[in-house]
Parts: structure tokens; sequence; C-alpha cells
């Protein structure tokens, strides 16, 4: 089966995206084909600073390498090293009706929250499409949040095939029920883009600054406490045992703990979580030839993929491909 996602450049990586998108890319990656890749024309929308940019891309694929990517197995590759992707998108504008891109809940929500869309922003969807259907993709793991993108991809998919020819299989999401929306240090969803993250590789005072910040309602310390709607315990559950996870639950439920107790816990666990992966990173980070080599021959084959798949798209709309793509 081919699997593909792709993560946004825009900021350093937090435990939402971990354990909402992550650790499913890299699980999937013993028994299928695989292609990740940073999403730095989505990214767009929102960071432009070249140098902000370069630096989070970076991050990303150090992360992904740091976590357990497998560059001998599994693409990791630049969004832009397959510039067909952006050429596609034009062909996949000219069958999306409007009306489904203004139904979109993370375009809705953005504008909701007083941003100024640019076009960008409105078609980020059909990018997506585009991303996923050059390579033929089967099955994409994201978060929740990205569920209906994928419908949208999958409506894209229907309206090209109607019309030109049965070219696109239709994905399917993959989704874990468990770890589909990882709350924030404020509670709502984990995302830069609310400043709610807690950063895989923080560390020390930074890491505990921000553990110790995680919200709690104020329930007397003697009074029963529910574990599920409670953040720290949401977290810690991620990092823990399950036999742990339940002493803390009875723990919550028995009264007589504080809040402050669960955020000391969680801290420890996610140092010995994430901890002994630190110095592997700075390791990575030190051989940057590695890294770009890792990208730059991995956006090479993904973009032979892509070329074959615009051949038969180029054909069918009416525009066969005249010139070679570059070795
Ligand atoms: P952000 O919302 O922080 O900008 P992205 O949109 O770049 O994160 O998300 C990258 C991947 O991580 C996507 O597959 C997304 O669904 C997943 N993801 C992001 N935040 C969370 C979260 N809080 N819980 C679960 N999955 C998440
Ligand atoms: N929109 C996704 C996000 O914000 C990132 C993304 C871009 C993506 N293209 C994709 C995810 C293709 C899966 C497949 O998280």
């Amino acid at each position: 089966m081919r699997v593909l996602s792709g993560i946004q450049p825009s900021g350093r990586l937090h435990i939402g995206n971990y354990f909402g998108a992550l650790r499913q890319h890299l699980a999937l990656q013993e028994d299928n084909e695989c292609l990740y890749f940073m999403a730095s024309y989505h990214a767009l929308t929102t960071v432009q600073d070249p140098g902000e940019m370069r630096q989070n891309t970076l991050d990303v694929a150090l992360d992904y390498l740091t976590l357990g990517l497998d560059p001998t197995r599994t693409l990791l590759f630049r969004q832009q090293d397959v510039p067909e992707v952006t050429e596609l998108t034009w062909i996949f504008s000219c069958v999306t009706p409007m009306g489904l891109l203004e139904r979109a809940h993370s375009y809705k929500d953005k504008v909701g929250r007083g941003i100024m869309p640019n076009v960008g922003l409105f078609s980020y969807p059909i990018l997506m499409a585009a991303d996923i259907l050059i390579y033929r993709s089967n099955l994409v793991p994201v978060g929740m949040d990205q569920k209906q993108h994928i419908e949208i991809t999958r409506d894209i998919a229907s309206k090209f095939n109607s019309r030109f020819g049965d070219i696109f299989p239709l994905p399917d999401g993959y989704i874990l029920e468990e770890t589909a929306v990882v709350p924030g240090v404020d509670g709502r969803k984990m995302s830069k883009s609310y400043g709610n993250e807690i950063e895989i590789f923080d560390e020390g005072s930074s890491l505990k600054r921000r553990v110790m910040s995680i919200v709690t309602d104020s329930t007397p310390v003697e009074e029963p406490k529910d574990p599920e709607t409670s953040t720290p315990f949401l977290l810690l559950k991620l990092v823990s045992s399950p036999e742990e996870a339940e002493y803390w639950a009875d723990r919550y439920r028995a009264g007589g703990m504080g809040y402050g107790e669960v955020k000391k816990r969680l801290l420890e666990l996610l140092n010995e979580f994430f901890g002994p992966l630190r110095d592997r990173r700075r390791e990575l980070a030190r051989d940057s030839a590695y890294v770009e080599d890792v990208l730059r021959e991995s956006g090479r084959k993904a973009r032979s993929l892509a070329h074959q798949t615009m051949e038969l798209v180029r054909e069918a709309t009416g525009f066969p491909i005249s010139y070679r793509v570059p070795d």
C-alpha cells in the first residue's frame, strides 16, 4: 500500500504532532511504501520569512530522522522539490467547485479568528489533494483536524475521474481515535497556531515551565476529580504505561491529589520518553550534508513518481507533455 503524509514546517514539532501523526507515520514504514514530506508551500500561507522557512524545514527533517524515519525504505522530501504538484493544483482547481472550499472548517476557523485570508489559504485543500493524488496514494495518516481535507481530496479525485477517466484511486484517511486530538497546555487542541504546544525536543527549565503552566480547574486538593477531562492526565496517558495511567486515574477519583503532583510525574515521563533522543538529534543536526542528501535523493524519486502521474493527467486533459523532465 502507498502511504503519504505531510507536515507543515511552520515551527518546531510538538507532542500533538508526534502522537497524532508522526508516530503512525513511523509505524507504517514496516509494511508499506511510505512518502513523507515537509509541506512548505502550505506553510507559505502563514510563514513568509525565508530564513525561518529554511530553518523550520530542516527542523522537521531532523525530527523525523531522529524519531526513526528510515531513509533506506521511506522517502522524506521537501514539497517544493516536486514542482509538478503546483501544476496539478491548477488542473484540480478547474474541477473544484468553490462551495467545496467554502465549507472547509479549517479555513472558516482561521477567518473566524480574524486572520485576513490570502487566496493560498482558501485553496489550501486543493494543494493538499494534489500532494496526495500525484503519488496515487492509498492511505493518509493524520490527526483529526485533517479529516475534512481528506474528504475534499476524495471529492476532487472523483470529479476529475468522472470527467477525464479513472486516474486516481480514492485515498483513505488513517486517524487513530485515542490520539486524534492531543490537548495543549491551555486545554484546547495542541497547535502551533494557538501557541499552546509542548515541543518534542524541548528540555530543561523551558520544558519544566511549559508543563507546570498546564491549565487545570480549581477543584480543591481533597475533592475527587475526573481524569478524562484533565489535561495533565490526558498527556500523561500518552507517555506512561497503561498500569501507571490506571494508578493516576484512581488517584484522581479518590481525591486528596493535587495537580502539581501529576504535572511533576508528567515532566519526568516526558524526559524519559524523548530525553534519550536529544543527543541523537544534536548529532544529526551537525551532519547537515547527510540530511541534505536524504532530502535531495528522496525528492528526486518522488518527482519521478509524480511525473508518471502527470503524463497520464496531461494526456487525459488534452495537453500531452512535450518535454523531458531533467534528471
Ligand atoms: P499545527 O496545528 O500545530 O499547525 P499541523 O497542522 O502542522 O500542526 O499538523 C501536522 C500533523 O499533526 C497533522 O497530521 C495533524 O493532524 C497532526 N496534529 C496536529 N496537532 C495535533 C493534535 N493536537 N492532536 C493530534 N494530532 C495533531
Ligand atoms: N494540511 C496538513 C496539516 O496542516 C499538511 C499537509 C499538506 C498534508 N499536504 C498534505 C497532510 C498531504 C497529509 C497529506 O497538517
